[in-house]
């Protein structure tokens, strides 16, 4: 199977959790968006009763379009289930986010989730997170002096860009910055580093933050549940 069948398995897979009546929390991304689609069908098929929190303005155009009800996260006091993708996933389940430049609402909404489920084709998942790079929101203001001194902890700093030219930004209207940092040794330090710099936002490590992870395999989607810590 090529890696689209593979995320359109899991997204597929995926919203058999979703229940009627369920505030449901959507990510982003190439998986998510099949996920959505096959949510939308369950929608207009079933009669499906959600109502949808997107971490994205893309997928709430894509939710919208498909008929699924969509709420701002502040007119909801939680999400039952949060549904998203994820760039690398290690052994201990700490995952890497923000390839598609979400990350920030994507942290906000898994905060607010009860139960956060993550799809994924089989290639995103690897022993240690890092080879992906660690995506970093930062504001505009001063966002050299952030690139800077991210160069100087040697964490080896691209600014995102949109083909080439313009810089990337986010739905925030923020900047993106991904460290090339490789394999990370202790993603814990890495976070409380990069959370403790003056002007970012968010960062892209997401750890001990997903329920249940749906990996997409040759031989269908594999259901792991997440040991509580
Ligand atoms: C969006 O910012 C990301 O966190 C995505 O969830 C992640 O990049 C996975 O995207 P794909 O499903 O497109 O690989």
């Amino acid at each position: 199977m090529d890696q689209n069948q593979l995320k359109a398995l899991v997204g597929q897979e995926a919203v058999k959790y979703v229940q009627d009546g369920m505030i449901v929390g959507l990510g982003t991304g190439s998986t998510v968006k099949y996920m959505v689609d096959a949510l939308g069908k369950r929608v207009q098929e079933e009669g499906l009763k959600i109502v949808g929190v997107t971490t994205s303005n893309r997928t709430t155009a894509q939710a919208e379009s498909l008929g699924i009800e969509i709420k701002d996260i502040d007119e909801v006091d939680h999400i039952d289930l949060c549904i998203d993708g994820a760039d690398e996933i290690d052994d201990d389940f700490n995952g890497i986010k923000g390839g598609g430049g979400a990350l920030l609402w994507e942290k906000i909404v898994n905060n607010a989730s009860t139960k956060r489920m993550w799809i994924v084709d089989q290639s995103k998942m690897v022993k240690r997170i890092g080879n992906f790079g660690v995506p970093v929101e930062v504001i505009p203001f001063g966002a050299q002096h952030v690139f800077n001194a991210f160069e100087k902890r040697g964490y080896h700093p691209v600014w995102r860009k949109v083909d080439g030219g313009e810089k990337f930004r986010t739905d925030e209207k923020n900047f993106i910055i991904d460290l090339k940092v490789g394999e990370i040794a202790d993603p814990r330090a890495l976070a409380e580093d990069l959370i403790h710099t003056v002007g970012v936002v968010e960062h892209g490590l997401f750890l001990n933050r997903v329920d249940q992870v749906i990996v997409g395999t040759d031989n269908g989607p594999k259901v792991l549940d997440v040991p509580a810590k």
